[in-house]
């Protein structure tokens, strides 16, 4: 199987050089993945550095496993999200670590896997299932179920706000008409509902992209995940531990940004607030003013790091 993930580790030099690691280190990779960068980090950290990978996805557990075997106990892969990568960190024995790696989104794989429904066109133009999960076995809801279930308000609210869709509140209003009639049951179902809905015509961005970008983070709550990520991240890091985080889009390096930024001011209370209530001290000093981009050779290289943002912080000593 591994021979089918080709992903390349997108800012893999940057993202070893920003973990800091050392012989013996303690790593966390949030985003197994292929386990392109899991590789690298455990080469960084002979002979006796541990990566804990953890992955939503069976599949990139399996392939990073089999590319991983000859680290033995050193690699650890843990299918489970990042939202509980302290849990991960502690059935493992420790109880802090050394870095923290989550490289956001989905892999090379997963959108070549046209029959999980990330991608809409496929190469012999065959229909697939709209599914969309990361972890096909969670019980949660496909594409499809939420296509058939969710309210026109929610719809609309996930194009506009997830894919940044202009007529979001038409292709909403159609897909609530069309699944009157039949369900939306494959990638070719809803790319037909979107053409007749007119939307996202003359703009940059294929309507089609902004809209499979937004059922995605909807079926697999990419935010609420990053968010719970992020936090447990925080907490499971050593001082002087370091987190790294690579986004693809917007609105993640937005939640990443904002983030880290409250954890080095030490108040994570919503702006809103008038006072702090929340009480917290600062835990992060952040390394990266601006977000790292790649450069131009690694984007001719691998045109999926193309909108690849790198932000990384430290944690730092919680003042008493
Ligand atoms: C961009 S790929 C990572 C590639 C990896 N760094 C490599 O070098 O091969 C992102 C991976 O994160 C996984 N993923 C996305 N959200 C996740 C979550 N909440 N918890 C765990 N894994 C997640 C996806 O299934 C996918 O395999």
């Amino acid at each position: 199987m591994s021979n089918t993930f080709h992903h390349l580790p997108v800012l893999l030099t940057e993202s070893l050089e920003h973990l800091n690691l050392h012989p013996g280190a303690v790593v966390v990779d949030g985003t197994l993945g292929g386990g392109g960068h899991a590789s690298a980090i455990l080469e960084r950290t002979a002979p006796d550095g541990v990566v804990i990978g953890l992955d939503l996805d069976e599949e990139a557990l399996a392939a990073a496993s089999e590319r991983l075997a000859g680290y033995g106990a050193r690699f650890r892969a843990v299918h489970s999200s990042f939202r509980l990568l302290g849990d991960a960190v502690r059935a493992a024995g420790h109880e802090s670590v050394d870095a923290v790696l989550l490289d956001l989104g989905v892999s090379s794989h997963q959108l070549d896997a046209s029959r999980r429904g990330f991608r809409f066109a496929t190469d012999d133009g065959s229909e697939t299932p709209l599914d969309m999960r990361m972890d096909p076995d969670s019980g949660q809801p496909s594409a499809a179920e939420l296509l058939a279930r969710a309210s026109a308000e929610e719809l609309q609210s996930w194009f506009q706000n997830y894919g940044e869709l202009p007529g979001s509140r038409r292709l909403a209003r159609k897909i609530t008409e069309e699944r009157r009639i039949q369900p939306l049951r494959t990638t070719a179902d809803l790319l037909r509902v979107i053409d007749e809905a007119r939307v996202g015509r003359g703009r940059k961005h294929n309507p089609a992209t902004l809209v499979f970008q937004a059922l995605r983070i909807a079926v697999n709550d990419e935010l609420g995940a990053l968010e719970e990520g992020l936090e447990a991240a925080v907490d499971v890091l050593r001082p002087g531990g370091r987190l790294v985080v690579i986004s693809y889009h917007s609105l993640e390096d937005r939640i990443v940004k904002q983030r880290l930024r409250a954890e080095a001011r030490g108040c994570t209370c919503p702006p809103e607030l008038p006072v702090c209530v929340c009480g917290r001290k600062p835990r992060l000093q952040i390394l990266t003013r601006r977000p790292l981009r790649p450069v131009d050779g690694e984007i001719k290289e691998n045109p999926r790091a193309r909108s690849a943002l790198l932000r990384s912080a430290e944690r730092i000593e919680e003042a008493a």
